[in-house]
């Protein structure tokens, strides 16, 4: 575009973009998304046969690398991440830090930043075995930080992991053991496993283009990573999921659900965990996790929650402001009616969704450093301010 300015004075050609509705911001070659026909695949293969057939540390695996792991392959690969998952005793201090109230995800995503001093040699992001290692210390540690920011939160003293656990029976139990030996209840390790294959990527969502656009400046992955999972935080990304489940509440029973459709039409309120930028067909996430409530509520009992949220997805889908819209159930619909069911409080939502997300930014980013093409992310804008004007001294302003 530099090429076809007229003169130095003149922009070029420059696109007016702001949500980044129309901008394609990199090549990637992990995730696809189509939109309309509500398609989403990893590296080629279709979520629902992933979601059927394989497990959250096998997919991580398949999104860093391109191709599913041999059997050794992946043995080495489970091995070394249930082999990382401790944190360094001062972790613990710091999490002692926080206000006993503090949010989950904010201390998640305070303490994520301060482990970059904790490892100061992953500034050297330009060699690819450097990159790898935090990689794996990232999805290995994750867990462990978010389920000690709960007990944090709970007043309860801290578990430590256990390696001989699978990746959601460690995190499970360390979460919710309390005085007696804790053995994870199969369905509910397996269903978790499936939510976090699920919740493993999703291409240049609000995340990931915050994991993408911190760290082209070249900062070390734990830095980076605060800043896509403070974009996580946000309710209209990650935090929906939370807003759903406060929402259910607020409606209270399937009789008051009409009265609720009513404000969303005159737009007092926003249906939570509808519509999304990129689906305008039904997100083929939120159809296996309805699913995959019932296998959780055979174990712990039917959450009367999905109740609500059926009824208020039966009159959305009928009712012409919503299908006008094009407006669809999205994955955090469904996602936190399981995690509550599950005994996870509301507030650890967004860490669920987070836990997960971390192969998806890493792998983002692990691409973004190989790319040729990568420049810091530095848009244009438009100015709509003064034109220039003398400083006023503050005794001559009326
Ligand atoms: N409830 C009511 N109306 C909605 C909703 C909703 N949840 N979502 C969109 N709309 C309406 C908008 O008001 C707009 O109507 P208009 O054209 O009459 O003004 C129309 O649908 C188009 O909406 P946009 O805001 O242009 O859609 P966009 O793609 O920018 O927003 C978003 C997507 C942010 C996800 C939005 O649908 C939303 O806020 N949803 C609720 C929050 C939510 O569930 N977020 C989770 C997203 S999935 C994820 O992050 C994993």
């Amino acid at each position: 575009l530099r090429q076809i300015k007229a003169d130095a004075e003149d922009f070029g050609l420059m696109t007016h973009d702001p949500g980044f509705n129309n901008t394609s911001s990199c090549r990637s070659s992990i995730t696809y998304i189509d939109g309309d026909a509500g398609i989403l695949r990893y590296r080629g293969y279709p979520i629902e046969q992933l979601a059927d057939s394989s497990s959250y540390l096998e997919t991580a695996y398949l999104i860093l690398n391109g191709e599913l792991p041999t059997k050794p392959q992946l043995d080495a690969w489970v091995h070394e991440i249930t082999h990382r998952t401790m944190v360094h005793e001062n972790i613990k201090k710091l999490m002692d830090g926080f206000h006993f109230d503090a949010h989950p995800m904010g201390m998640l995503i305070s303490t994520l930043s301060a482990m970059s001093t904790f490892y100061p040699q992953a500034k050297n992001i330009k060699d690819p075995a450097m990159r790898r290692l935090q990689i794996a210390r990232l999805i290995a540690k994750v867990p462990t930080i978010s389920a000690y920011a709960y007990r944090k939160r709970m007043g309860l003293p801290y578990v430590y992991p256990d390696n001989s656990l699978s990746y959601t029976g460690n995190f499970l139990k360390m979460m919710f053991q309390r005085a007696d030996p804790y053995i994870p209840d199969p369905i509910m390790e397996k269903a978790l496993d499936v939510l976090f294959v699920l919740h493993a990527d999703h291409e240049q969502n609000c995340g990931t283009n915050a994991m993408r656009s911190v760290g082209s400046s070249n900062v070390d992955p734990y830095s980076a990573m605060a800043g896509a999972a403070a974009a996580l935080y946000g309710p209209l990304h990650g935090g929906a999921n939370e807003q759903v489940l406060r929402m259910l509440q607020e409606i209270g029973s399937a009789s008051n659900v009409a009265d609720y459709i009513r404000r969303v039409k005159n737009r007092e309120v926003l249906l939570m965990g509808f519509g999304h930028r990129v689906y305008k067909n039904y997100d083929p996430r939120a159809a296996i996790v309805k699913q995959l409530a019932y296998d959780v509520f055979e174990v712990v009992g039917r959450n009367p929650m999905i109740d609500i949220a059926l009824e208020l997805e039966k009159i959305a889908l009928e009712d012409d402001y919503f299908v006008s819209r094009k407006l669809y159930p999205n994955v955090d619909f469904y996602t936190g009616i399981i995690y509550q069911a599950m005994k996870f409080p509301v507030d650890m939502f967004p860490v669920l969704f987070a836990i997960p997300r971390t192969v998806g930014w890493l792998a983002q980013w692990d691409e973004m450093h190989n790319d040729k093409e990568t420049s810091i992310a530095r848009p244009r804008q438009i100015y709509t301010g003064y034109d220039a004007r003398d400083f006023v001294p503050v005794e001559k302003r009326g």
